[in-house]
């Protein structure tokens, strides 16, 4: 026979009335349930190579809480919750300069990238989670500073003030040009621009008679050369809630295995602050 037992823990240096569900077996050997639900391998239904998988790092720690969401569950539902909040898609994507001295600005966030194909290589290699697109699409403009500090990736700081919750979302950036001979990366480049607000469109077209990049007979102009998707392929993902019980979380994502080294998966676990 089983019975549940709950403990607390301490969180950012307080206790917190968080309870971790436990296990007691006849033998008294307790097992955390979050490790039982996590050592289930989540298989995708359409195999695209994005299972979690628990970390060794994770396994020998049993004084965790239960996160059995990801990151980017997670976030799906703070953008639903936040989704009617003017501003709510604004997020503040850092990078470092040739100096090594940070910049930090804030731009728009733009959805995840849906349209690739299965053998795409950002498909296979992270780009879903939960059998989610996990790629974050943004847009700036070639002129601008941003593009010569993106070789060395950035991290992206998301607050949704509704839900009190931070995402520190870090990984390699990518701009994609219409050189880009990316073709699934060129149709995401092309819907963007065709998805932006007339005003928006205008800021990366110069010339007198802008006309919110449309030609005469309203149909949107082909996307100028300045006009850049810039991408955001996360590695790792660091989860902050504050709202009730406070607790941080962060996600991983690891390269395969010798097997299969083009396949990546996340990892995730709850750490003290
Ligand atoms: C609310 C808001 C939204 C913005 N959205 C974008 C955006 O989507 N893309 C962008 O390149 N800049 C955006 N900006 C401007 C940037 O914050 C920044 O000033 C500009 O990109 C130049 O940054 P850089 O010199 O670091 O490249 C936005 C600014 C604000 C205040």
């Amino acid at each position: 026979m089983f019975c549940l037992v709950a403990s607390t823990r301490p969180s950012f240096g307080l206790f917190t009335n968080r309870k971790i569900a436990t296990v007691v077996s006849p033998k008294l050997s307790v097992i955390h349930l979050s490790v039982l639900k996590r050592s289930i391998e989540i298989n995708s239904s359409n195999n695209i190579n994005h299972q979690r998988r628990m970390s060794s790092e994770v396994m020998a720690n049993e004084s965790f809480e239960e996160t059995e969401k990801s990151w980017r569950l997670l976030l799906e539902t703070s953008m639903n919750k936040s989704r009617k909040i003017r501003g709510s898609n604004y997020v503040q994507i850092a990078t470092a300069n040739k100096d090594g001295e940070p910049r930090c600005r804030t731009v728009v966030f733009r959805g995840f990238l849906n349209n690739l194909p299965k053998n795409h290589t950002m498909a296979s290699n992270g780009g879903y989670c939960d059998d989610k697109p996990c790629v974050m699409k943004m847009c700036t403009d070639l002129r601008s500073k941003k593009v010569e500090e993106v070789a060395k990736g950035g991290e992206m700081v998301w607050w949704f003030p509704e839900t009190s919750e931070q995402y520190r979302i870090r990984g390699s950036l990518l701009l994609v040009g219409g050189r880009n001979d990316d073709i699934s990366l060129q149709i995401a480049r092309k819907e963007l621009w065709g998805n932006l607000n007339d005003p928006a469109r205008e800021s990366f077209l110069g010339g007198p008679i802008m006309n919110g990049g449309r030609d005469d007979e309203g149909k949107v102009v082909p996307p100028p050369e300045n006009f850049l998707l810039m991408l955001l392929d996360p590695m790792y993902v660091d989860y902050l809630c504050l709202k009730g019980a406070q607790y941080r979380q962060i996600d991983q994502r690891h390269h395969g295995d010798d097997d299969n080294k083009s396949q990546s998966y996340w990892s995730f676990r709850e750490v003290d602050p």
